[in-house]
């Protein structure tokens, strides 16, 4: 039988749903069985050969919902290949103080289970998705999107091998 992978995501606008399903899409490229899905909807890890775990970045943190996903999931994620990858404005350039930066924001998924890779991409400032009372503030910045599909579709089929 072939390999089952899982892409699950911590979102809070949409951006990192996004990039969850462009990363298993170009997955599913290669053959492998992948199935998308949230961190809040997992009961468990069961019947997955890896996991890959992405998440949105709000204040200099990781999602919580995204940390209680790797509490929750912290035995069972030990057994199998993880990989994990951010959605952020601090990605919205490659710089090296900006990956040092993320690579800070990414430190409670990689204590948790050291991952086959990280990755770091550019987020999204869209007024229309932000509909949450945190997000009032960033409403007053310009709507951009740094996300790099062609570096995300790279990312996923390099991860590929490594899963
Ligand atoms: C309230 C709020 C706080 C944010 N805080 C940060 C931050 O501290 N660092 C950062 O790099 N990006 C920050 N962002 C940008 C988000 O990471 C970016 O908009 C991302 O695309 C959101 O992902 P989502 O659409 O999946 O929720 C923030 C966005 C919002 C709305």
């Amino acid at each position: 039988m072939g390999k089952k992978i899982l892409v699950t995501y911590g979102t809070m606008s949409g951006s990192t749903a996004e990039v969850a399903q462009a990363v298993a899409d170009e997955i599913k490229k290669e053959g492998i069985e992948v199935d998308v899905e949230q961190v809040e909807n997992l009961k468990d890890l069961q019947g997955y050969d890896g996991v890959i775990l992405g998440s949105a970045v709000r204040m200099f943190h990781i999602l919580p919902k995204t940390r209680r996903f790797l509490r929750k999931h912290k035995r069972a994620l030990q057994e199998i290949p993880v990989a994990y990858f951010l959605v952020c404005l601090t990605m919205s350039e490659d710089k090296p103080e900006n990956i040092e930066q993320a690579t800070k924001f990414a430190q409670p998924m990689i204590s948790t289970k050291e991952p086959v890779s990280l990755g770091l991409f550019g987020g999204c400032i869209n007024h229309e998705k932000m509909t949450d009372i945190f997000s009032l503030p960033m409403k007053q910045m310009p709507e951009e999107d740094h996300r790099d599909w062609e570096m995300i579709r790279a990312w996923a089929r390099d991860l590929v091998p490594k899963m």
